[in-house]
């Protein structure tokens, strides 16, 4: 099983997509196969609770998401709650994040929405039990620099957060 990285910003130059894809570097580095999904490049249809079960994405996505050991969503902050993009990829899914152990990577563009996180990790405890686990990472423009990662303590964060992932995911196998 490998720990799978969910991108959700659909914007090209996402700051989310920025702590994505240096956390998995991180996991990386710590040995741990990653796999990655943006939905900037997957197209997903809105969820209807119909016919949208049908594209031929979903099962896709859907397997990939079954399959993980860990699993984490960047998302943009965006009216105090994550990206309609997560919630609507959440809705497609279901059940796939029954028992899954997953965290957040925030992006967002200041510091008075830090508790937004707080409604997609209640909804996917409430709803498929799934494992939060009780550390996340969100950043805010003063954290980026010319469309990177602003220094080694962005980095420390996400490492501690990569780190406690593998700690979750290794302890909850099976
Ligand atoms: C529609 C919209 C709503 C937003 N709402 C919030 C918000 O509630 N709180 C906040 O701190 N930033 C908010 N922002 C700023 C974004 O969180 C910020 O631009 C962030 O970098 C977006 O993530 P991304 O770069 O990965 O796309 C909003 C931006 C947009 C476009």
């Amino acid at each position: 099983m490998s720990y799978l990285i969910i991108s959700t910003s659909l914007n090209p130059n996402s700051k989310s997509r920025l702590l994505a894809r240096e956390t998995q570097s991180l996991l990386e580095k710590h040995g741990k196969e990653v796999q990655w999904l943006d939905l900037a490049e997957t197209e997903l249809p809105p969820c209807d609770g119909g016919s949208c079960y049908g594209h031929p994405n979903v099962p896709i996505v859907s397997e990939l998401i079954k399959n993980a050991e860990g699993i984490l969503i960047a998302t943009p902050i965006y009216n105090y709650s994550c990206s309609a993009s997560a919630k609507n990829l959440i809705e497609l899914t279901g059940q796939n994040w029954a028992g899954k152990v997953v965290s957040f990577l925030c992006a967002a563009g200041g510091p008075g929405s830090y508790m937004s996180i707080m409604g997609l990790a209640n909804h996917l405890m409430l709803d498929f039990r799934s494992i939060i686990v009780p550390r996340f990472v969100y950043a805010q423009p003063k954290d980026f620099v010319d469309d990177a990662i602003a220094d080694d303590s962005v980095r420390e964060r996400l490492d501690e957060l990569a780190q406690a992932l593998i700690r979750f995911g290794t302890a909850l196998k099976d």
